[in-house]
């Protein structure tokens, strides 16, 4: 299968609807890796390792070295935001890096413009920028989207572009008749209908380029029958939703550890305080109930309270997020868990994370657009659930249940990864790694 992967030569655009404080975060960082100030702690693609054959082979390349990636030294960024200030002058108001790092990558920085925005003031509430495009129709908006794509793949001279969300939290949407078919997506486009969201106008605009999109956001975007459908007739691989960090992170490194030893669980309540301008965004109700619903759903789903009522079927599930402005990017989680043991004897857990939302989100976009290029580049399309790892709510194919166990989703990253580049699949199995040792005392 891998002689079918082509090459990654020339230069990789990664544009992002959204220059805040991750998609600053993630553009700074790597100017620093590139100028060697730091390291890109937190990404798989460039710190991870994957072992391949059987244990005693000692074969445990870098991830980077295994499969063909763009370089990092290949990537050009861009992106659109309704704010006009450019990319260093977002990191500073985001204050999640520390100046003296951001003075050392300013020019390049300040280099990037975002390009004016499809926005809807009736999907987030709480921005009022002024970088935003102006056009009769949405379809027109899709246009000049695409247009946008394709002049920056030009005066940048790159190869291939890919496109991960970075934008706010949108209000939360049901998809509805408008999103069944692509058909009656172009008509809503053609008349405006209201249930077409700005994300997803560029979703659609990459996804007519053949542009793979990922969805950092908890936004239903490219998550409809409409968008699945164009991903698959343009060849594009998609991918959403959720970037999984801070709390959700600890969540499903948990929970399965607690279900794979049967251990009950009857209440889980999650606090957080954030200070940042998501979490201003997340002060509105409309646009909490999106977050919400993508928080919620990662514990039933490695829980399953319906196969095993007895340990999970009462369980009491609560999220909150409180708007707290000094606590700015520097997220602090509480949770409380409530477990019993053996006869139904209880017990309790306590988690406070104080995390550094972006610091974990930034690495993760840089695997997503590297993944999913890699993903275009091997002729895989639609939904890329092998990806899910990234994500706290992930998308599947129409009907399939998402996995949310982080380690179950680590094996599915890695097998794709071997099974692409023509390794045999690990399943775990003692023969994986001793096989050759038992054989050899026989
Ligand atoms: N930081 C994390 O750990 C984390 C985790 C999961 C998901 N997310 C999600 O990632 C997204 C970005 O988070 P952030 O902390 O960078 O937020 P942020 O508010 O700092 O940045 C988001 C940016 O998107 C811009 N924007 C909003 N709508 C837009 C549109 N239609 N087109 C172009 N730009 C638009 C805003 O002006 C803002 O500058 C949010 O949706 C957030 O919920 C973040």
């Amino acid at each position: 299968m891998h002689n079918t992967i082509e090459k990654a030569t020339g230069k990789l655009g990664i544009l992002t609807p959204g220059l805040g404080a991750v998609a600053t975060t993630l553009i700074a960082g790597v100017e620093a890796v590139k100028k060697n100030l730091a390291q890109p702690v937190g990404s798989l693609t460039q710190m991870g390792n994957i072992r391949l054959g059987k244990k005693s082979e000692n074969r445990n390349p870098k991830i980077k070295d295994f499969v063909p990636l763009a370089d990092l030294h290949d990537i050009v960024f861009g992106g659109w935001d309704v704010y006009q200030d450019n990319v260093f002058e977002a990191a500073m108001n985001a204050k999640v890096l520390e100046p003296m790092l951001l003075h050392a990558v300013r020019a390049e920085l300040e280099a990037i413009k975002p390009m004016k925005a499809v926005f809807d003031q009736s999907y987030i509430a709480n921005l009022h920028g002024d970088n935003i495009k102006q056009a009769a129709t949405k379809a027109d908006l899709a246009k000049a989207v695409m247009d946008d794509i394709e002049n920056f793949k030009e005066a940048n001279d790159c190869s291939r572009v890919v496109i991960v969300w970075c934008g706010s939290t949108e209000i939360y949407l049901e998809p509805s008749a408008v999103h069944q078919t692509l058909e009656s997506f172009e008509a809503g486009l053609r008349n405006n209908d209201p249930a077409i969201a700005p994300s997803m106008i560029y979703a659609y605009a990459a996804l007519k380029l053949g542009v793979p999109f990922m969805n950092g956001a908890p936004n239903l975007t490219c998550d409809i029958p409409a968008l699945m459908q164009l991903a698959k007739q343009t060849d594009t691989p998609i991918g959403g939703k959720d970037f999984k960090t801070g709390q959700t992170l600890m969540k499903t490194i948990l929970a399965p550890g607690l279900q794979a030893r049967a251990l009950g669980v009857k209440g889980w309540f999650s606090s957080n305080i954030l200070g940042n301008r998501d979490g201003y965004v997340l002060d509105h109700p409309d646009n909490f109930k999106t977050k919400e619903v993508s928080k919620l759903s990662v514990l039933e789903d490695i829980l399953q309270p319906e196969s095993n009522p007895e340990l999970y079927g009462e369980i009491y599930h609560k999220v909150r997020i409180n708007y707290y402005p000094p606590a700015g990017d520097n997220k602090e989680s509480w949770d409380n868990i409530d477990i019993f043991g053996w006869l139904g004897y209880s017990m309790q857990i306590k988690i406070n994370f104080l995390c550094r939302d972006s610091i974990l989100a930034a690495p993760l976009v840089l695997d997503l657009a590297l993944f999913s290029d890699l993903a275009k580049r091997s002729g895989m399309s639609g939904v890329q659930e092998w990806l899910s790892f990234y994500f706290k709510s992930p998308q599947t194919e129409t009907g399939l249940h998402p996995e949310h166990d982080i380690f179950k989703q680590l094996i599915v990253l890695q097998n794709t990864l071997r099974q692409l580049m023509g390794e045999e699949i690990i399943t775990h199995m003692g023969q994986d790694f001793d096989q050759d040792l038992v054989e050899a005392s026989l």
